[in-house]
């Protein structure tokens, strides 16, 4: 393959560009997993990743990708058979939705038109119809990585709360933690499933659940085989900072600086950094003229905007052009939304250099492919991002 000059930007929306200090932390001699440097190490880990996950109760880390960690949350709270409420936010809600089938689950989805979050008050309707409690849980995804819809899960907690129904609450945060605020504890949240390969801006290879004392309870009387994704056995080890199997140590060195790095920045202004990128993109899509997948302005994500191009023209042909002429990757469009639609990743670690060369970049590919759009949306960008400081505003 011809050599590609200049440094390659990764805007999908994860995996995400890992910061130098991880990659070094990950290249450190991998140590052995049984060992007094590793218990240290577990230790500080299981420890810092509950700031992010804003959660006292244990936290359990595969090493595997999220697909992995929704397995883990289904196998240990539910049994065969179960019902399951889900929410069709878009493609990753499906392949939620076709693994509890596979499990052997009886999922219901709630028909969503992959252009809005979860809908609280539906959710509320078919819990109170559900008198017999049959439904054991209801799993939505906060922040939906095919359409870049956020969702509001503290209204989703409401529901089931009006609802007075008493299933578990299995939230993905897959492309939203570490980008987006959210409250495993004070949502009520049972099981948080995330991954590492995104807004904590490691490799792709560990995930989390976050489990509630109620899931806990839940999972000694689950009775879906399980034994890789056990919780028990692992949060017996994790108590003193080791796995009952052989952990992904260097990824787990590497996350222990990317907790350092979220922390020394502060989670708030993590969260502002996310958000002020996330509208210089939106600014600069209206701009071009197109529209933004993300319907309700309330819902758009901070993590990532979908972008559906004018009729008649290749959003795969147009990325492919930008990753030609720009070496950058933009995310692709997914099941229905199959080029048609490609997804701008802002998550992650970038500056407001990063986020108008992402936008350049696709100014460049629009203007080469002679797809109409009205010149100057990075232009636009970069005058809401200078009046916009961030962190500079507050350290003046
Ligand atoms: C919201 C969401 N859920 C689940 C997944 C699946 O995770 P993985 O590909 O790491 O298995 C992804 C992947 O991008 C995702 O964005």
């Amino acid at each position: 393959m011809r050599h590609q000059p200049g440094r390659h930007f990764l805007q999908i929306p994860g995996p995400t560009n890992t910061p130098l200090p991880v990659l070094a932390a990950i290249a450190r001699p991998t140590i052995d997993h049984r060992g007094p440097a590793f218990g240290k190490l577990g230790r500080e880990v299981l420890a810092g990743i509950k700031t992010i996950f804003k959660t006292e109760k244990p936290v359990v880390i595969y090493p595997a990708s999220g697909t992995g960690a929704w397995e883990a949350a289904l196998v240990n709270t539910l049994s065969p058979g179960d019902k399951v409420l889900m929410f069709e936010t878009g493609w990753f809600a499906t392949l939620w939705n076709k693994m509890a089938t596979k499990l052997g689950l009886a999922p219901e989805f709630l028909h969503g038109d992959w252009r809005s979050g979860v809908d609280a008050d539906a959710i509320e309707a078919r819990l109170a119809e559900d008198r017999t409690h049959a439904i054991k849980a209801v799993c939505v995804i906060h922040n939906e990585t095919s359409t870049g819809v956020a969702s509001n899960i503290a209204a989703v907690r409401r529901a089931l709360d009006r609802a007075g129904h008493p299933a578990l609450l299995l939230v993905d945060t897959i492309s939203s933690l570490g980008s987006i605020d959210y409250r495993h504890d004070e949502w009520g949240v049972d099981v948080t499933v995330g991954g590492s390969q995104k807004g904590l801006m490691l490799p792709p290879g560990l995930s989390f659940n976050a489990v509630s004392d109620k899931a806990l309870a839940a999972s000694k009387k689950a009775k879906l085989p399980r034994s890789f994704w056990d919780w028990e056995e692992m949060i017996a080890s994790n108590q003193t900072g080791y796995f009952p199997y052989t952990p992904a140590t260097n990824l787990l060195q590497g996350l222990k600086v990317a907790l350092e790095m979220l922390h020394a920045e502060g989670l708030d202004e993590v969260f502002h950094r996310h958000d002020r990128a996330a509208e210089a993109t939106r600014r600069a899509v209206r701009h071009w003229g197109f529209e933004i997948q993300c319907r309700s302005p309330g819902e758009c994500s901070s993590s990532l905007t979908a972008v559906r191009l004018s009729e008649g023209h290749s959003a795969d042909a147009l990325r492919a052009e930008i990753l030609a002429r720009c070496n950058m990757s933009l995310g692709n469009g997914l099941g229905p939304l199959a080029d048609t639609v490609f997804r701008i990743g802002h998550l992650g670690d970038f500056h407001d250099l990063m986020v108008t060369g992402t936008l350049t970049g696709v100014e460049i590919g629009l203007k080469a492919r002679g797809i109409p759009h009205k010149s100057g949306g990075v232009e636009v960008a970069m005058t809401y991002l200078a009046g916009n400081t961030g962190a500079l505003a507050a350290a003046a």
